[in-house]
């Protein structure tokens, strides 16, 4: 393997879970270091109920605030109908759907059944589609539930064929509460192949227990080539208690590239991208490679100053 493809998710899955709410303009700030630094497949936002997140109640200030620019693609996530009638008076390019491999985690988190949530993003992805938007899918506990513990492998592989059935060109694969190890990933994606191919999974991989990085790594082993990463390693999932940030993007950049294998991303740059959102939030952040380089990035942020 010779590249990644990386979804930043920090400024969604990474500021949903804090509970200082940044403003449009700091998040604006943040997305552009993140361009900066060569983010080009950036999840800026969710329209979902404002209630069920007020961290990102702004989606459509933020979205509509961004630079349009050819080679980076604004992603946003997208509940039902009303979510999808908001987001499509924005600019934002891709819309993802998300659902749960285990019923108590999609209840909490959407407020409804796994199946009765089909039609709802049914009616979502048919929709996009027809604007001329990709959609992908997340699904979230599929190696485990924080309500459940274990969920049966072939609950993701139904979930996967249905959304596939739908349109969504990928599917996002959440250990949303950090459980996963690396052989469990590599069992889960055998599994999988029967009937899912490989090309249309990515990686989501929460590091709650310190194995985002090997879960990571193996999954690339096993055939994915893109894999979701928040800068500073933030993120979690508010309807998952005890759920921590995802694989940090400065983690994963520098192993890859140290590896051979390209990501696109400056460390450098992505670093300065993380130290703001310390400033911002008010505190450290949990990705190793961003502390490591802090004393460099302050040091040149004291310059600037
Ligand atoms: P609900 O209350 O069941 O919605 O919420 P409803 O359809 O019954 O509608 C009730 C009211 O809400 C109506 O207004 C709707 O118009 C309004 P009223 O008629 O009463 O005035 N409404 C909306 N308003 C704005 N935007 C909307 C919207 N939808 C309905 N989109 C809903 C259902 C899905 C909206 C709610 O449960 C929700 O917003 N949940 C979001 C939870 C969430 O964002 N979780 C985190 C993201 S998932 C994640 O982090 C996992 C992931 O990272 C992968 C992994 O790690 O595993 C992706
Ligand atoms: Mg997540």
């Amino acid at each position: 393997m010779r590249e990644v493809t990386l979804v930043e998710v920090g400024l969604r899955d990474g500021l949903q879970n804090e509970s200082r709410i940044l403003s449009t303009a700091d998040k604006k700030q943040l997305a552009e270091r993140l361009i900066a630094a060569g983010v080009k497949e950036l999840e800026i936002t969710s329209f979902v109920h404002p209630r069920w997140i007020p961290q990102l109640s702004d989606a459509a200030e933020l979205a509509r605030s961004l630079p349009d620019l050819s080679d980076v693609r604004y992603r946003a996530l997208v509940p039902n109908r009303k979510g999808l009638e908001r987001a499509l008076e924005t600019p934002v390019d891709e819309f993802a759907v998300f659902l749960s491999a285990s019923e108590t985690h999609n209840r909490k988190n959407i407020n409804k059944g796994i199946r009765e949530t089909f039609p709802v993003l049914e009616e979502v992805v048919r929709a996009a589609l027809a604007r001329g938007k990709r959609v992908r899918g997340y699904v979230s506990t599929v190696f485990g539930c924080p309500y459940e513990g274990e969920v049966p492998v072939a609950n993701t592989a139904e979930i996967c064929e249905g959304l596939l059935k739908m349109g969504v060109y990928e599917i996002s694969l959440g250990d949303t509460i950090g459980v996963a190890t690396p052989r469990q990933v590599k069992e889960k994606l055998k599994a999988l192949a029967g009937t899912i191919p490989v090309e249309r999974l990515a990686g989501h991989f929460h590091d709650t227990r310190g194995t985002a990085l090997a879960n990571a790594y193996v999954s690339l082993e096993m055939g994915i080539t893109t894999l979701d990463s928040a800068f500073g390693g933030l993120g979690g999932c508010p309807y998952a208690p005890g759920a921590a940030g995802n694989v940090a993007t400065e983690d994963l950049v520098y192993m890859l590239e140290q590896e051979g294998i390209r990501t696109g991303i400056d460390l450098e740059a992505l670093c300065e991208a993380g130290w703001l959102a310390e400033k911002l939030l008010g505190q450290r952040l949990p990705s190793k490679v961003l502390q490591s380089m802090a004393a460099h990035c302050q040091a040149k942020e004291g310059n600037r100053e």
